[in-house]
């Protein structure tokens, strides 16, 4: 509970209406999508310029209260819970495009503007925001930066990283920074930008954001094929990519089709059930295009990797086809799922992906696994379904030691604990598999000099 005199400062700072203490607006406020800490916040803030939340941080600063910056909330590592009685500072009102440069071919908006509105915005200049991912309808801009969001186009795209020119942020301290002011070549010393995209709002609250935007693609074609086992997915990713420039090559197992198709309603791609899925996506304005992926196809029957597939014969279909893989993660939800977001080198995938299967089947026998994930860019979510009878809490706690021997061969294959979800909560035991003890050494002195009275996001990404 804030004492009235702290909520008469917030609300002098914000405007009384823009100060939540209700339950409801905690509980809303205090997680993300993460279901397995409950959420506890003092207090959520709305501020409506990037002066008001200089404010609100210098607030906290006077009177050693804990902020977690918030911001679509879609995250899955829990690095927007607020369980230990923080100020949300909820970034919703900066949801507007503030400058749109066709030249630079960027455009200046708020931390708060929702992905797809970036998108549509863009769409309708003539242009286009390649990153992508399910959650884009309602996650944040400043979100997807501060966790470095990848997505279904990393292939092809890169992630959110590679698209932010420039950021206005309000770090620990209080002090407002410019970092790169949208330039393309500026090398003036270090880059202060990078360190804040995936900072986890450990080192500043995002506020405004430059992004650069992209040359529409053609029109695309989907192919999803079914493939007769994990390696074989590998077989068609290599067949494929060295003969086209792909814009995605997805996969997910056949339990994540069963489950999509049961509870969205949507069609199988073909009547045959195979093991895996392979979905890929190039662009098709050259005929020339479809004839080749056609005889890859062709090639990868031959050679049993594949055992049947459709290609997309409208925009449409392709739309329907992306679904069967775009909605899986929202059709686990139901099961309560414990996510491991995990990468190697495409290179080092075979090995990988032996050594992770034979791991995974001796620990959990008597638990359903869901495969699915980015296995072009060597991102693989691997989905442990919550078993009815057992607890949240006795589940995660059969999950921990697996997540342990996960990630030392993750150590072993030089891989990554969290490929794209950000470590938050969730990962933060695991990190040192992915960084050295120097590395991480050093993070928590950059947190020092950006956060020096540690009052953003305490307990994220480290204690
Ligand atoms: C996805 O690839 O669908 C997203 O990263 C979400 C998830 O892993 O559940
Ligand atoms: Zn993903």
């Amino acid at each position: 509970m804030l004492s009235e005199r702290i909520v008469e400062r917030l609300n002098q700072i914000v405007g009384a209406q823009r100060v939540l203490l209700d339950e409801a607006d905690l509980q809303r406020f205090g997680v993300d999508r993460t279901t397995i800490w409950q959420a506890n916040p003092c207090a959520v803030v709305l501020p409506g310029s990037i002066e008001e939340v200089q404010q609100v941080v210098l607030l906290a600063n006077e009177l050693n209260l804990a902020i977690v910056p918030s911001g679509g909330r879609t995250g899955l590592s829990g690095g927007a819970v607020a369980k230990d009685g923080e100020i949300v500072v909820a970034m919703d009102r900066f949801n507007e495009v503030i400058n749109f440069n066709p030249l630079d071919r960027s455009v200046t908006v708020g931390a708060g503007m929702i992905t797809a509105n970036l998108q549509e915005f863009a769409t309708e200049q003539g242009l286009f925001y390649p990153v992508d991912f399910a959650a884009a309808g309602s996650s944040q801009i400043g979100g997807n930066i501060a966790t470095n969001a990848g997505g279904i186009k990393v292939i092809r795209y890169g992630m959110t990283r590679d698209w932010v020119m420039g950021l206005k942020v309000v770090n620990g301290a209080g002090d407002i920074l410019e970092l790169n002011k949208g330039l393309v070549k500026n090398n003036t010393g270090y880059d202060f930008r990078h360190l804040f995209i995936g900072s986890e709002g450990t080192l500043g609250l995002i506020c405004e954001a430059t992004i650069e935007l992209a040359r529409p693609p053609a029109d695309s074609t989907v192919l999803v094929l079914g493939v007769d086992s994990f390696p074989a997915i590998l077989d068609v990713l290599r067949t494929f990519s060295a003969q086209m420039d792909l814009s995605a090559f997805e996969f997910f197992s056949q339990s994540a089709l069963d489950k999509v198709t049961a509870q969205m309603g949507h069609a199988v791609p073909f009547a045959t059930q195979t093991p895996f899925y392979a979905l890929l996506e190039f662009e098709s304005a050259a005929e020339a295009e479809l004839d080749k992926a056609m005889a890859l196809f062709e090639q990868t029957v031959e050679q049993g990797w594949v055992l049947d597939g459709v290609l997309s014969q409208s925009l449409s279909q392709a739309e329907a086809l992306w679904k069967l893989r775009e909605d899986i993660s929202e059709t686990l939800w139901h099961w309560q799922p414990y996510k491991n977001d995990i990468s190697v080198l495409v290179s080092r995938m075979p090995g990988f992906l032996r050594e992770v299967d034979e791991l995974v089947d001796k620990s959990y026998p008597d638990f359903e696994l869901v495969w699915y994930g980015h296995i072009g860019d060597g991102n693989l979510h691997l989905n442990i379904l919550k078993p009815k009878a057992l607890s949240n809490k006795d589940f995660v706690a059969r999950c921990v030691p697996v997540s342990k021997e996960i990630g030392q061969l993750l150590a072993k294959y030089e891989g990554s604990v969290s490929a794209e979800h950000g470590v938050g909560l969730l990962k933060k035991d695991y990190l040192h598999y992915s960084r050295s003890p120097l590395e991480l050494e050093l993070m928590k002195q950059i947190k020092k000099v950006f956060d020096p009275n540690a009052i953003l996001n305490p307990g994220k990404l480290f204690d």
